[in-house]
């Protein structure tokens, strides 16, 4: 009995013909064993590597090394707020602030107690144009505000835009030269 499901492990066993390095597959194999169990267990990892064929230690240190693999439980909505520098000058700290008062937790990793939402602070998201920004399940979020992020929370609460798309990339703000 495996912790996967057979059709998980199948699309894992498929992975590595589709890249130059079969080793590439790690991550998305990783990314899909975590999207179906939530987060990655010891037995997920041996599967994963198992199907890879590759050495369990590797694995595992690939899951450790990335903020966004979890190896413990998360919310159910999980806020992935940048806190590198150009995010930190444009206020991030206050948005993460409003972010932990209202979710109602005290640190990173921390879940809810309605188990509906947790947070990171990461590296920078590659977004810094439009920081503070943050990222929340597969969709990134940009000019964040303490109300802004309030309103992404709520919004999830009421079930509104659980799955929110992707935002379109946006043209480069105006240097104040241009304006
Ligand atoms: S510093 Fe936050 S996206 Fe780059």
């Amino acid at each position: 009995m495996t912790v996967l499901s057979e059709h998980i492990l199948e699309e894992i066993r498929d992975l590595p013909s589709k890249f130059p390095q079969p080793r590439s597959a790690v991550m998305p194999a990783l990314d899909l064993a975590q999207e179906e169990l939530g987060h990655l267990t010891p037995e997920a990892m041996t599967e994963v590597a198992h199907e890879l064929q590759l050495d369990p230690g590797y694995v595992e240190g690939v899951a450790t090394f990335y903020t966004l693999f979890h190896l413990a439980p998360t919310g159910k909505h999980r806020f992935y707020v940048c806190t590198n520098l150009s995010c930190m000058l444009r206020g991030a700290d206050d948005v993460v602030a409003r972010l932990k008062s209202e979710i109602g937790v005290h640190e990173p990793g921390e879940v809810s107690k309605d188990g509906l939402f947790s947070y990171e602070e990461v590296e920078c998201l590659g977004a810094c144009e439009y920081a503070p920004m943050c990222r929340v399940d597969h969709a990134y979020h940009y000019d964040l505000t303490p109300d802004s992020i309030a309103r992404l929370v709520a919004e999830r609460r009421n079930g509104g835009s659980a799955v929110a798309a992707p935002k379109k990339a946006r043209a480069p703000r105006k240097r104040k030269a241009d304006a």
